[in-house]
């Protein structure tokens, strides 16, 4: 099997499943609960806290543990427009974001809120001085990913960081689901005041994610209840999920340490031949673990299918949103041509793929394309 899908999900490490069901079948207790056994699963909880805060270089009671991306995206927008609404009302992203970014943004204009979308260039990235343009007196809100998923396009986020800091009643939230291990990123030195992660795209489990709140913020819980992580997210808490997020960041961090050129040198040699048979649409300088591709003439699903009997898997533009009509709003937003917005297909690695499989995975697809123009 040949798996180029990493960025929809990655395999789980061993070690995370191994660390999830020891803490699953040691610590099952509630860390509310009073009694001993309640009480070491608070201590293994605030334990594992503090280890991711460790390694993200922020406060422990900063990290609020979600059920994955899409939960800390929705925490963060929605959270921020209710808690500051009486201060204005105007909040600010971009034409690329996530669905579960966008689709949050699209909410709230329905319930009076106004959004600005800004726009890209041809490679997707957006400009800062043009969200600095757009900001009012009653923006609350930016919102910017790190890391499009759709085409590796990375943020200029330490720019729009430095932008926002001048403006302490707004705040800056960074989904950086896709970018974590992947690009240098500092959560401190970016000025970035709420950011997101997400467990499954970093070899741990799916369920599994966090939003980083900087220490003084508050933000109108989405769920009410016991007033769990700082009353921001109600629910018992799923702490083996965190157990195992810990162990993933751990190990993905100290892998990236080891194979950051490695995964650069699969992603270039995939360029490089990619691009004598068709169209690359990921910038030069994107993220070194997506290639997005467009083969006008035949459709995406088609071809993804045909590799997939050949034991091979990638994507159709983004596995969050495939099931929608088949234009990318991403390579529209960049300015492309029908025919390339609608035959985009995604590749995206993680540092466990090989060499070797980008070689069979660069004959196979051209055996592919022959067969199905054929
Ligand atoms: C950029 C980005 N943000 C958010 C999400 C949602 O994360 P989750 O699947 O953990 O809800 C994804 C998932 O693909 C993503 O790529």
């Amino acid at each position: 099997m040949i798996y180029f899908d990493n960025s929809a999900t990655t395999q789980p490490h061993p070690e995370v499943l191994q660390s999830y069901q020891q803490a699953a079948t040691r610590y099952f207790a509630n860390p509310s609960s009073v009694h001993q056994l309640g009480l070491e699963a608070e201590k293994l909880m605030e334990k594992t806290r503090e280890s991711i805060s460790d390694r993200l270089d922020v406060l422990p009671e900063e990290v609020v543990y979600t059920s994955g991306g899409t939960e800390a995206n929705n925490i963060a927008v929605k959270g921020t427009a209710f808690q500051y609404r009486n201060r204005g009302k105007h909040l600010i992203t971009t034409k690329v974001e996530h669905p579960s970014v966008m689709e949050a943004f699209k909410a709230l204009e329905q319930m009076g809120f106004e959004v600005t979308y800004v726009k890209v260039d041809h490679t997707g990235r957006v400009n800062p001085e043009e969200i600095k343009k757009v900001i009012r007196k009653d923006t609350i809100l930016i919102s910017v990913m790190s890391v499009n998923n759709e085409i590796g396009t990375v943020q200029p986020i330490e720019e729009i960081g430095e932008i926002a800091s001048h403006y302490p009643k707004l705040l800056f939230h960074v989904d950086h689901v896709q970018g974590v291990a992947k690009i240098p990123f500092s959560i401190r030195d970016f000025k970035v005041d709420l950011c997101t992660m997400s467990g499954h795209k970093i070899h741990g489990l799916k369920g599994t994610g966090l939003l980083y709140v900087r220490k003084g913020i508050r933000l109108f819980p989405l769920f009410h209840g016991g007033g769990h992580e700082g009353n921001l997210r109600s629910g018992t808490e799923n702490l083996p999920g965190m157990v195992a997020f810990a162990k993933a960041l751990r190990l993905v961090q100290e892998e990236k340490k080891d194979s950051h050129h490695h995964l650069m040198g699969i992603r270039n040699y995939l360029r490089k031949e990619l691009s004598h048979f068709v169209k690359v649409n990921s910038p030069e300088n994107g993220s070194p673990h997506i290639l997005n591709i467009s083969i006008p003439g035949l459709k995406p699903e088609v071809v993804v299918h045909a590799l997939a009997e050949r034991d091979i898997y990638i994507s159709t533009k983004s596995a969050c949103s495939s099931k929608e009509p088949d234009v990318s709003t991403v390579l529209a937003a960049c300015g492309l041509d029908p025919e390339i917005t609608t035959s985009a297909l995604r590749i995206s690695l993680s540092y466990r793929n090989s060499m070797g499989e980008a070689e069979v995975f660069i004959k196979q697809l051209e055996e592919v394309i022959r067969y199905l123009k054929r």
